[in-house]
């Protein structure tokens, strides 16, 4: 081989090694120049504001949060509150963020805003604009209802000994108010179409209504008694039921029109004074006598009771035909009338052996798995 030849070989061979050596440092440093970023599932928006906020390890380092990377988004991640954030839910409702930092200012657990959050939704600005409540005291109770809950607080604090389930009932019932200042009015139309409609001091009836189907009692004293067709059927097989167990009743009020409860309870209030009045007569209007499904039933030996034996057959068994003694005894507190064992409400036999049953006067049954 030549000399020239060598040389040139050899210079081929340098230039050869030169290039395999840039080629390999450009590839090491592009491949360093793409080093695999950490894998983000949060959206680029959230990660820069992450990185404004120094926290991508913080946040990178946890489980994906969807109530982390909105607060991102949105610009409303407080650092105080990361933790909190990484255990509340996100949930689609309106302004989800400010709501769920207000409600950490407010103190509220990530617990208690999952169930805010969850349960109370549109409704949440009654919790914004109030103090801390424990509001998971209310998670098992099944008529709670937001709207009510400064009346809930105020009724418990002056009522200690109820139990807070007793004091939702009681307030939605409307006791925390006197009667007839706060009341619902119904619509000819519910009035006529509903045969288990409440009447009571915070539910009336229009001063016009009146049934469109009463039918007269088979029992006549010189008086005639009307009932609402399905309740006079019902009421003359309680009476023959009764009769066979030797319980022998007679009515001696059923359906009264406003202007009758009218006459009643003027009557009434100038005899005893309105207080008195009120224990024992609903005012015109909220009379479930005007419904026409309500009957006052006396023991053929007494003039306007039962005895004590009637009354507790009718206990036991008119939910049978459909009625129930609508004001106990001992219920005064919720039904706002004095015990009358002799007042029978008709609800049909389904309702009322399902209130029969709970042993809960109507007003509280209504309220618990009607509305
Ligand atoms: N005595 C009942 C309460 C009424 O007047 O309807
Ligand atoms: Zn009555």
């Amino acid at each position: 081989m030549s000399k020239g030849l060598k040389i040139f070989l050899s210079i081929i061979l340098v230039l050869l090694l030169i290039a395999i050596i840039t080629l390999t440092t450009l590839k090491i440093l592009n491949k360093q120049d793409k080093a695999p970023e950490p894998e983000s599932p949060y959206s680029t928006k959230a990660i820069a504001a992450m990185e404004e906020l120094h926290l991508l390890d913080d946040i990178n380092n946890k489980e994906y949060s969807k109530t982390i990377e909105v607060l991102l988004e949105t610009n409303n991640l407080r650092k105080e509150y990361l933790e909190e954030y990484f255990d509340i839910d996100y949930e689609e409702i309106y302004n989800f963020p400010n709501i769920i930092n207000k409600l950490l200012d407010k103190n509220y657990t990530s617990e208690e805003i999952n169930y805010i959050t969850k349960n109370i939704k549109d409704d949440i600005t009654i919790l914004l604009n109030m103090d801390y409540v424990n509001i998971l005291a209310f998670k098992d109770i099944s008529n709670f209802d937001i709207s009510n809950i400064e009346r809930y607080l105020a009724y418990q604090e002056e009522n200690q000994d109820y139990d807070l389930a007793t004091v939702v009932t009681y307030v939605n019932i409307g006791l925390d108010k006197d009667g007839y200042s706060d009341y619902t009015e119904y619509t000819k139309e519910e009035a006529l179409n509903d045969l288990t409609i409440l009447v009571n001091k915070y539910h009336k009836l229009p001063d016009d209504y009146e049934p469109d189907d009463l039918v007269a009692l088979s029992y006549h004293n010189g008086y005639t008694y009307y009932l609402r067709s399905e309740a006079a059927e019902a009421y003359e097989e309680l009476s023959s039921a009764a009769l066979l167990d030797n319980v022998i009743v007679y009515p001696f009020s059923a359906y009264r029109s406003y202007d009758t409860q009218n006459t009643l309870y003027t009557r009434y209030k100038e005899r005893d004074g309105e207080e008195k009045a009120d224990t024992y007569s609903a005012r015109p209007g909220f009379s479930e006598h005007q419904l026409g499904l309500a009957i006052d039933i006396r023991s053929n030996t007494l003039t306007d009771n039962l005895t004590n034996n009637d009354y507790e057959w009718m206990l036991d068994n008119s939910y049978k035909y459909g009625f129930i003694v609508r004001y106990p005894k001992g219920k005064q507190h919720i039904t706002q009338f004095m015990e009358e064992p002799w007042h029978l409400r008709y609800l049909g036999v389904e309702l009322a052996t399902k209130v029969h049953d709970s042993g809960l006067t109507y007003d509280e049954y209504y309220d618990l798995y009607m509305k």
